[in-house]
């Protein structure tokens, strides 16, 4: 009960500040439009003082409900608390320093970046970023290069027949622009035949810059992904007391076969009669095994489902999780390829499985 009111409370708290600021963004868009009649524009102005006023309010509070001087420093130099204090200085600015009060409005595209202040995906985006920067600082450079290059050829090919756009290689590096990153406005077009072969040369260059860096960063993301699972997994690995006793050595071998799953309440993770794919590890919540002639209730630290793997037989029984649980899944193959590799960690299992086993010969 308390979780669903805790998860409608943090939708309900990601929805409203994000209307607020799509509805003050809208209204300044919408009265940039020529057509809007006075009345109507009235109506757009008033929104957007009121979001401005919203969001002033809204930092004041945050400032206010700091519990001392140390939070409210804290929240001040955090990503939220700078994004907070630039909205709510964004429009009074906008008054300031804009003539007149069309352009005033402008300044609420600032309000924008609070899509983004919460985002994780923005540190994410900032690690590939630094990640991959010496790729991507030799790529541009690559790209200075290949424009500047281009830019002095076309000059060269060009200047007679087209002064006006090919004078200079400084008014030549327009076209070197265009056309390395394939945009093609088509407003300078070189007319020698040596000009178009340049112009070819450059298009395929452009191509295959923008493919390597897309390369690069594509598989940053994947390497960066890739890490905070392995950080994830690692973290609930050691929280489990089982895995925790076989070593650190053991530990870093089976975390990358692990995969970290959430199930809600009543979720049937196992059922019985059916082929064993996996075995679970509960990192958190509560799992019901139902075997005669009473059910057996697993807690955090236990496993389940190791049965079918061992003795190569059916499910034995049906596990529902009767909590919202954390369970970290080992798969059949990765199960027998630890057996050869790391026989201490499947016989503990093992030690377990037959014991249950004996427990539902001797009840059945
Ligand atoms: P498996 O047979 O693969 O699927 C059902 C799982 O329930 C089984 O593996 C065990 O992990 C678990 N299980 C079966 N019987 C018992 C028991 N008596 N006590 C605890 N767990 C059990």
């Amino acid at each position: 009960m308390n979780s669903i009111r805790s998860r409608r409370w943090r939708w309900l708290s990601w929805l409203l500040p994000n209307t607020l600021t799509t509805v003050g963004v809208l209204a300044m868009v919408l009265g940039t439009s020529p057509g809007v009649d006075a009345q109507f524009d009235g109506i757009l102005l008033a929104i957007v003082i009121a979001v401005a006023a919203a969001l002033a309010i809204e930092f004041l509070v945050c400032l206010w409900i700091a519990p001392s001087r140390r939070g409210r420093r804290a929240y001040l130099s955090s990503s939220k608390g700078m994004v907070d204090l630039a909205c709510a200085l964004a429009l009074p600015l906008g008054w300031l320093l804009a003539p007149d009060v069309h352009d005033a409005r402008l300044f609420a595209l600032v309000w924008t970046l609070r899509y983004i202040s919460h985002s994780t995906g923005l540190t994410l985006i900032w690690r590939v970023m630094i990640r991959s920067r010496v790729a991507l600082l030799s790529i541009a450079g690559l790209f200075l290069v290949v424009t500047l290059t281009g830019a002095t050829l076309a000059h060269v090919f060009e200047r007679e027949t087209q002064p006006q756009m090919f004078g200079s290689v400084g008014r030549a590096l327009w076209w070197a622009i265009v056309t390395l990153t394939t945009t093609g406005y088509g407003d300078v077009v070189p007319t020698t035949i040596w000009g178009r072969l340049l112009a070819g040369w450059v298009m395929v260059g452009g191509i295959v810059m923008f493919a390597l860096q897309a390369g690069i960063i594509a598989t940053a993301f994947a390497e960066e992904l890739q890490r905070r699972h392995f950080l994830r997994t690692w973290e609930l690995v050691i929280s489990v007391p089982f895995f925790r006793d076989l070593g650190a050595a053991a530990v870093a071998d089976i975390v990358r076969l692990l995969q970290a799953r959430d199930v809600n309440a009543g979720t049937v993770v196992v059922r019985e009669g059916e082929p064993g794919d996996a075995m679970y590890f509960i990192v958190s919540g509560e799992a019901t095994v139902r075997v005669a002639p009473k059910p057996v209730v697993l807690g955090p630290g236990s496993f389940f489902g190791e049965m079918a793997l061992l003795f190569n037989t059916p499910r034995s029984a049906t596990v529902v999780a009767t909590q919202p649980s954390v369970l970290l899944v080992l798969d059949i193959a990765d199960f027998h390829q630890l057996a050869g590799r790391r026989p201490e960690f499947v016989n503990l299992i093992e030690t377990e499985g037959r014991l249950r086993r004996d427990q539902n010969v001797t009840a059945g």
